[in-house]
């Protein structure tokens, strides 16, 4: 895809670049840390230059984290992509036995960063590439991204008290020590405020646009989703409490409209 094709908001971030960047790489046996239904498994096969096989692991907290990881195996049926319900603290694989490791918007999802870190560290191969993502919560971010991370961070408070490890956005520089500590080579470090899924998306001309219906109707549902989360939870006053706040972030989405926070691209070498 050329990036003339492209909406402006798009077109200007550093989506292209690393979609660019990916291009290049040959990811080998890939593995996809904290993998949720498999969306970044899907942006490393449309992106990539090759690779082998792909290995996704979660260690699925919840009953819907489990029906999450099922479809993501009937979607990905026939292709060399593997699920595997796994806690990333105790890797059930080799020391260097894979080419690419990756983990995307899942570093402040874990309960153990440095274990879950040094586990992928341990099976990706001398050479091999690093790649993460994740997004931050500050620096000069748009009313709209910063409604992201507020509903964000709502969020992660419900997970929490519903006992599932959800932690606040990690800070920009939080990110970028954590990944310091890794120790990597060859270093490369992309701010960008589109992810590379925006350049697949049907919807990246409507997403130009931060109040435009359909972001607005998503997350209405999600927030309700939320909310119904909570419904049985026995303490009414945190339960009152979170929910008004749940009706002044839909407050604050429609005023500002919604547009992803800011995220962090890096790719490192083993
Ligand atoms: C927000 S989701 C990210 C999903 C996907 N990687 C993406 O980019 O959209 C974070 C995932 O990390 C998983 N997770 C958290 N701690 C984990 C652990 N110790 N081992 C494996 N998965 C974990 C959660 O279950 C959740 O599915």
């Amino acid at each position: 895809m050329e990036v003339a094709d492209l909406p402006k908001g798009v077109a200007s971030s550093n989506a292209g670049v690393i979609a660019k960047r990916l291009g290049t790489i040959s990811g080998g046996r890939i593995l996809d840390v904290g993998t949720g239904n498999g969306a970044f498994i899907d942006t490393l096969m449309k992106t990539l230059r090759d690779y082998d096989s792909l290995v996704g692991v979660d260690y699925c907290p919840s009953a819907a984290s489990r029906e999450e990881m099922e479809s993501a195996r009937r979607r990905f049926q026939g292709k060399p992509v593997d699920f595997l319900e796994m806690n990333a603290e105790d890797l059930k694989f080799g020391d260097e036995s894979f080419d690419t490791v990756c983990i995307s918007h899942s570093l402040h999802h874990l309960a153990d960063v440095d274990k879950v870190l040094g586990e992928m560290r341990r099976v990706l191969r001398t050479g091999g590439s690093f790649l993460l993502q994740e997004m931050y919560c500050d620096g000069n971010q748009t009313e709209a991204q910063r409604t992201d991370t507020l509903q964000h961070e709502w969020q992660a408070r419900i997970d929490s008290l519903l006992g599932v490890t959800h932690n606040k956005t990690f800070s920009r520089e939080r990110i970028m020590n954590t990944v310091s500590s890794l120790e990597l080579r060859e270093l490369e470090v992309y701010d960008s405020t589109h992810s590379v899924d925006c350049l697949f998306c049907e919807r990246r001309y409507e997403c130009e646009d931060p109040k435009n219906q359909a972001t607005y109707h998503d997350s209405i549902k999600e927030i309700d989703d939320t909310v119904r989360r909570i419904e049985d939870y026995p303490d009414a006053e945190i339960r009152n409490r979170l929910k008004e706040e749940g009706e002044r972030i839909k407050e604050t989405i429609a005023e500002f409209g919604l547009a992803s926070a800011s995220y962090l691209f890096i790719i490192g070498k083993a």
